[in-house]
Order: C-alpha cells, then structure tokens, then sequence
C-alpha cells in the first residue's frame, strides 16, 4: 500500500491541537516502516489475539531472534487458549527453559486459564479487562489492542520509551512516576486513527530496535533526525538517563548436589513463587551450616561433600552467590517425597520441568567432574 499524507491522520491533528510536532512523527516512523520494517516475524501471520498476546509477553525481555524458536514451538504445543489452559504448569516452564524471567510463564498460564473460564476461551478486548490477567500491564494490553484488533492504543515498552525520551529531549530517568506519566501522554499524543494502529505500534518497536538502538544509534538511517532533540544536541549517548545509581545488593546460596551410583541428580521443585517459583532445582540452601544440617536429617549420616567452583548469576535486582556441593552416593538412597515434589533426574533425559539456568549449566558441567 502507498503511503499518502491523508491516510495518516494523528489524533491531535483530527482534533486540531496543533502541535505538529507529533504529527511529524507519525507520518515520518510509519512512511520508514513501510520501507524498512518488520513484516515477516512469526506472530506477524495468522494474527490472532492469543498469538500476539504470547509472542509480546515473551518479548518483554529478550530479543525477536531468541524468542523466534520458543514461539514456534510454544504455538506447536500450545495452539490456543484452551491447549495452554489444558496444560500442567511443568509443561509450560518446560518449553519456557533458556528464555529466563519465568514469571512470564506462569503468569501466562494463569491467565490462560482465567480467559478460559471467564470468557469462554476468547481473548478479551478492553485495556480493563486485559490488564486484570496476570502478566498484562497497560503496554502489553496497548500492543494487543493495536496489533490484533487494530484499535488505536499506545504502548511505552523500552523501545519506545528510548525513541520519545530522545525525540523529546526528555532529561529524567523514564522509569521515574512523574516522567513515566509524561511519557505515556506523549505517546497518545503520537497516536494515527485506528486504521493505521497496528503499523504505527510495530514501527516504533522496530524503530527503537533497529535504528534508535540503546548503544550506537544509527541517526543517519532515522526518520525522525531532522527534529530529533538527542540528535541536535549530539546527545543520544546520555538519554535515556539511566536509573540514578545504587549498587546491587548480593545474596548468596548453597546447592547441594546429591550425586547417585547410576549418575542421577536429586532435584526438587520450587515453590510456586519467587524468581524460580515452580522450576526443578538442586536442593537449595541459605548457609553452609544449613546444608550440613539438611544432609545430616536427609541422608541419616554425615557425609563428605566437595565444593565446586562458585557460579553467579545476575538477576535485574541482585547478584546471586551460588556454591555448589557435591555429596556423590556410593549406595542408592530413598528420598522420602517431604514437602517438595522431588525427582532423581539422569543428566540428557528429559528433564521433570523447567529448569533455572544456573541449574542447566551446573548439570551440564557436572559431566566433567
Ligand atoms: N518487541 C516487543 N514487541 C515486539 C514486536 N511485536 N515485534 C518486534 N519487537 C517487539
């Protein structure tokens, strides 16, 4: 389709506000869209709400070419609603295993079976009712909305929060309330009429991504150079002002791996909430001294363990510690089922569930120990 000045009606300039900045902006990121966006990505064919909606929540923090094989095969396993709402939260996790932030899972899940019981298995579409599924704040709710029901609604994910901050010379940290409320007006300011909704919400993904990128923005491709603050005042590298520092407070951990004569791991099941609420993982200790206690009550015994090299893994909010144990069992033992699900799990069988990454790797690793 062509492009014409008409087709791209924003809405303050349909009310008559005036402020043609936005208007600008508009024609300019859709006109550059058309040429250079993104059209081809998997959820972009057979758009269905349930499509958009999972592909948007496994894009809150990871990349389109990560997430691109996890959505194949999470729409392979899961094709609607109904499969998801149907399936056990291990399941979900299962296929969720590498993509991190495993709350979007089960809050995917949830919602899933919420859609299926309150709306009979269809997606609803208001921002209310969106945003009282789990998982669904007003960004997401706006993106589905605009993509798959082509209404006009705004979204201020970090790609697009990059572009306005730059675009308008906006000098706070955008995660701040203040500036958060200024930026979400900005972008309903930006917004065509519903026609156009869908194109204008990925142009501004795909602008953010591909040419306001966060380190080394490619101002000369941009269609929004000619009026973009940032760039006029050669300071695209300072905005978005980041997050006023603190430093990241640190925890540590002990995993005790329990190692048996058939080369089985002992795992447990998390509780369902917290950072790795419902993934399998080696029971998990907050002292040295604890450890010791629970190998005593477990294996009825003391027993020598070997502490393997330290892994860390950072989280967006704290570093994480984490000291192995390996205890390696010379008769088979008899785990009683306590508190937890437990599983003894042989290293390149599928695996009970999902599986935290430093958990992933330590397994992996323990092949050469
Ligand atoms: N990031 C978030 N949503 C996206 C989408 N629909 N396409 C590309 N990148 C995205």
């Amino acid at each position: 389709m062509v492009l014409t000045a008409d087709l791209i009606k924003p809405k303050e300039e349909a009310a008559g506000s005036g402020a043609n900045v936005s208007c600008a902006l508009t024609e300019h990121v859709l006109r550059w869209w058309r040429k250079h966006g993104r059209k081809d990505l998997p959820w972009q064919k057979d758009v269905t709400p349930y499509r958009v909606w999972v592909s948007e929540i496994m894009l809150q923090q990871t990349q389109v070419g990560t997430v691109i094989p996890y959505f194949e095969r999470f729409m392979q396993r899961f094709p609607d609603v109904g499969h998801l709402a149907a399936a056990s939260l291990d399941d979900v996790l299962r296929l969720w295993t590498g993509l991190g932030y495993y709350a979007r899972a089960r809050h995917l899940h949830q919602a899933a079976q919420k859609i299926l019981a309150e709306y009979g298995g269809q997606m609803p579409s208001s921002v209310q009712e969106l945003c009282a599924l789990p998982g669904i704040g007003r960004s997401t709710a706006g993106a589905i909305l605009s993509l798959a029901y082509k209404q006009s609604h705004a979204i201020l994910d970090g790609n697009v929060k990059r572009v306005l901050c730059r675009y308008h010379g906006i000098r706070e940290w955008p995660g701040a309330a203040a500036t958060e409320r200024h930026l979400w007006a900005l972008a309903e300011t930006h917004l065509p009429a519903s026609e156009e909704a869908a194109a204008y919400t990925q142009a501004m993904m795909d602008l953010g991504s591909l040419v306001c990128r966060r380190t080394k923005p490619l101002c000369q491709n941009c269609p929004l150079r000619s009026a973009c603050a940032a760039y006029r005042e050669g300071r695209t590298d300072e905005w978005p002002m980041p997050r006023p520092r603190r430093s990241l407070p640190e925890k540590e951990i002990w995993f005790i791996v329990l190692r048996d004569h058939a080369g089985r791991v002992l795992l447990e099941q998390r509780d369902p909430t917290g950072v790795w609420g419902g993934l399998w993982s080696f029971p998990m200790m907050e002292s040295a001294q604890t450890a010791a206690a629970w190998v005593d009550h477990e294996l009825g015994k003391t027993e020598n363990y070997r502490p393997l090299a330290e892994i860390q893994h950072v989280f967006s909010h704290f570093l994480l510690h984490i000291h192995p144990l390996l205890i390696e069992l010379q008769t088979p033992l008899v785990t009683g089922v306590k508190d937890q699900p437990r599983v003894w799990y042989k290293p390149g069988q599928p695996s009970p569930g999902g599986l935290a990454a430093p958990v992933v790797r330590l397994i992996r690793d323990l092949s050469n120990v």
